[in-house]
């Protein structure tokens, strides 16, 4: 019933470094991407070409990528509108993701759109990055509950996800943006996903940690055949457009789990554990993974 590989797909540059409040330098974001490639990831998202005026900390992606951009991984970055993906694209990237919400709320608050605007505004950077060669995933935002309109109903996040398919996403992220969800919700999100035509092999899991659900939400997901999961070395993480946000799916976390399950990630949890606990040096605070603090030797 588990899948035998689970695809860890690492947001930590991207999704844990977005939301410190501290300027993190493009040198040492350069160098977490590198020690998380050393460490085995094969997936890592590297940053965003977003406006730089609303998402500060990641506005020296274009010093960032060609620093990265050698390494034998792919390093997907995020791009929501046409001027994102010609930045992207000039730098040669290869794997990009656009950004949709299942709610009108987060989709204002974080496009400055509503959702059908929004997803008007993907469909020409979908069709481009394709004829481009580009791999596109397709992320959907507020899944499972938002911070404004409270739980979303599973119709909702349906009707996004096969707007983004339509478009032609290769594959899709379900967002718990703000950690609301529990394992029998994941399980009825994902079922009806499947009832409308949407095949669990095109699906990835984000989950946020916010109570501390995200490992059980992830094994509920992978029981139900799930072979993509997002996390975030050391549980980096939150998104400065959703208020209660807090880190990603700590790696670690997720690696262990999965080493007791017997399935291969190919993930060195030693120089992983080793890398968020130099990264939380840099950031100056302890992660909160409690499995960074368990094998961690500082
Ligand atoms: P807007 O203000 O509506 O922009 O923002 P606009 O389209 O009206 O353009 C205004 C100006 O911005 C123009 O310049 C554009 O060229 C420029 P002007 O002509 O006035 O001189 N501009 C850009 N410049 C550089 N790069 C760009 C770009 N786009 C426009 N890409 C916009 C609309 C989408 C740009 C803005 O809302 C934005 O950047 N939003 C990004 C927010 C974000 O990054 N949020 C975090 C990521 S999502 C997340 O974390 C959730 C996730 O983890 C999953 C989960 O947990 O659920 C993925
Ligand atoms: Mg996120």
């Amino acid at each position: 019933d588990l899948p035998a590989r689970v695809r860890i797909y690492e947001v930590g540059a991207r999704d844990g470094l977005q939301n410190e409040k501290a300027t993190v330098p493009t040198e040492v974001k350069a160098e977490f991407i590198r020690r998380l490639a050393d460490a085995g990831l094969t997936t890592i998202e590297a940053t965003s070409f977003v406006h730089p005026k609303w998402v500060p900390q990641l506005a020296d992606a274009e010093q960032l990528y060609p620093q990265v951009a050698d390494l034998p991984v792919a390093l997907p970055v995020l791009v929501p509108n046409e001027r994102g993906l010609d930045r992207a694209l000039a730098l040669g990237a290869r794997h990009v993701a656009v950004f949709a919400s299942a709610t009108e709320s987060f989709a204002k608050a974080n496009l400055n759109r509503t959702v059908d605007e929004s997803l008007a505004m993907f469909e020409p950077v979908v069709r481009r990055a394709k004829d481009a060669g580009s791999a596109v995933r397709g992320y959907v935002s507020m899944c499972f509950g938002d911070p404004w309109e409270g739980p979303v109903p599973v119709h909702q996040v349906v009707r996004v996800c096969k707007a983004l398919r339509d478009m032609g996403c290769d594959e899709l992220s379900l967002g718990d943006t703000i950690g609301v969800a529990t394992p029998g919700h994941v399980q009825s999100l994902l079922a009806g996903l499947n009832e409308e035509g949407v095949p669990t092999s095109a699906l990835g899991v984000h989950f946020h940690d916010t109570y501390g659900q995200a490992l059980s939400n992830t094994l509920a997901a992978l029981q139900h055949g799930v072979a993509t999961v997002d996390a975030s070395a050391g549980g980096l993480g939150g998104c400065p457009y959703a208020k209660s946000a807090t880190g990603n799916l700590a790696t670690e976390d997720l690696v262990w789990m999965l080493q007791g399950l017997g399935i291969d990630t190919g993930v060195d949890l030693g120089r992983l554990t080793a890398t968020s606990v130099w990264m939380a040096g840099r950031l100056g605070r302890p992660s909160p993974s409690r499995t960074v603090k368990a094998l961690g030797t500082t």
